[in-house]
């Protein structure tokens, strides 16, 4: 591994593929190419599609996909079977950079599906790695359910799968069991002891089941994988993958301690980020981590009178870096007088001590009826106020 691609860490986004796997999350084909231009627009370095075998509609936007991009890698998923794979290739190689994605289950409770023996499981892994990489350059290999695989075996598959020309390996944590610490111990110690390891790019793929899959997946990079699957808004199954803005933002506002560069120009994360809860129905919580309504709003008054004198007491980031205009201080019971002299201010009203003294009561006595208070009520207490003089 050279230098630069130590300190690089790669953004492998799924929204269309694992997001859109999320039960009615389903997004139309002219949604799907919207959001795959603005990932690829925002820096992402490889796009998940699709999974061209699934339906006629994913193979004919992977293909779309594929042919419209620029820089990005474009990717698409396939079973460990010749004909997914094949298909697969189909729809990606209309691509600049095609990747294929292929994947089987090889913890105890995913080999009891196909009923396979280790034996028979390893030799399926060389034959469709192989397969796909004598179509493809580029071939990521997943062990779903890494995280509950027996150690050795885990070992095992991988070898094989880079000898028959993986050239990223994927670990993906499918079922959001594990910890952070385990989730690095995982990854460092495959890189100890797979062979070639250092000749693969390895991979974290975390879903959400316990909370902890941006933990994970930062947890990962430390030890030394470089590439984070996640999603926007952490779209994704059961409880969704590993959010693309958390870890991206982690990156960027912790480099202190995480010196790792994305390349994904942050300040288009909440434009896509709103695009993708309009066309997937699924609208962002408010309190959810950088693009929840509320991650840039302070309504209390010691949070508001500190934020009005320097931005970072109560923010860590700044809100253009996200592609917000600035932080937002709606007024509320929790307010404070500074807070409502800046809004007054804003609203083009100068007004005195003693006159702010009894709007502020007016305010205070608004407040407590009412959830939110608007730029409209504050300018109907003013001019209570001013009749009442
Ligand atoms: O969560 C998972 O295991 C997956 C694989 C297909 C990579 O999404
Ligand atoms: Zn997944």
């Amino acid at each position: 591994m050279t230098d630069q691609a130590k300190d690089r860490v790669y953004i492998f986004d799924t929204t269309l593929r694992d997001g859109e796997q999320s039960p009615g999350a389903t997004m139309t084909h002219d949604e799907k190419l919207e959001i795959a231009e603005l990932l690829e627009d925002m820096g992402v370095d490889i796009i998940e599609a699709g999974f061209p075998i699934a339906s006629e509609g994913d193979f004919r936007a992977v293909k779309e996909i594929a042919e419209r991009s620029r820089n990005a890698v474009i990717c698409g998923l396939a079973r460990a079977q010749p004909a997914d794979i094949d298909r697969c290739y189909e729809a990606v190689k209309h691509a600049a950079r095609p990747r294929i994605h292929t994947f089987i289950g090889t913890s105890p409770l995913h080999r009891a599906i196909p009923n396979l023996s280790m034996d028979e499981m390893a030799d399926r892994i060389h034959e469709t790695v192989s397969h796909a990489r004598n179509l493809c350059d580029n071939v990521q290999w997943s062990p779903m359910d890494a995280t509950r695989t027996e150690w050795d075996y885990l070992c095992r598959t991988i070898e094989i799968a880079i000898k028959a020309g993986a050239t990223t390996i994927n670990i993906p944590d499918t079922v959001g069991y594990t910890a952070p610490l385990e989730s690095a111990d995982l990854i460092r110690r495959l890189i100890e002891r797979v062979p070639s390891a250092d000749e693969v790019i390895f991979a974290t793929h975390c879903h959400n089941d316990l909370g902890m899959a941006t933990a994970n997946s930062l947890a990962a990079v430390e030890a030394g994988a470089r590439q984070i699957e996640c999603t926007i808004n952490g779209l994704g199954e059961r409880a969704g993958n590993t959010a693309l803005e958390e870890v991206v933002m982690a990156l960027k506002v912790r480099g202190d301690i995480m010196p790792f560069d994305t390349g994904i120009d942050t300040r288009k994360i909440m434009h896509i980020s709103r695009r993708v809860a309009t066309v997937s129905g699924f609208q962002v919580q408010p309190n959810k981590a950088i693009v929840g309504k509320n991650a840039f709003a302070h309504e209390s008054g010691i949070h508001q009178d500190g934020m009005l004198k320097n931005a970072e007491t109560f923010e860590i980031m700044r809100p253009e870096d996200v592609g917000l205009a600035g932080t937002s201080l709606p007024l509320g019971k929790h307010s404070g007088r500074a807070a409502l002299r800046a809004k007054l201010k804003e609203l083009g009203t100068e007004v005195g001590d003693n006159q702010l003294k009894d709007i502020f009561v007016r305010f205070k006595d608004l407040a407590d009826r009412k959830k939110e208070v608007f730029d409209e009520d504050i300018l109907a207490l003013v001019t209570a106020h001013m009749a009442d003089e």
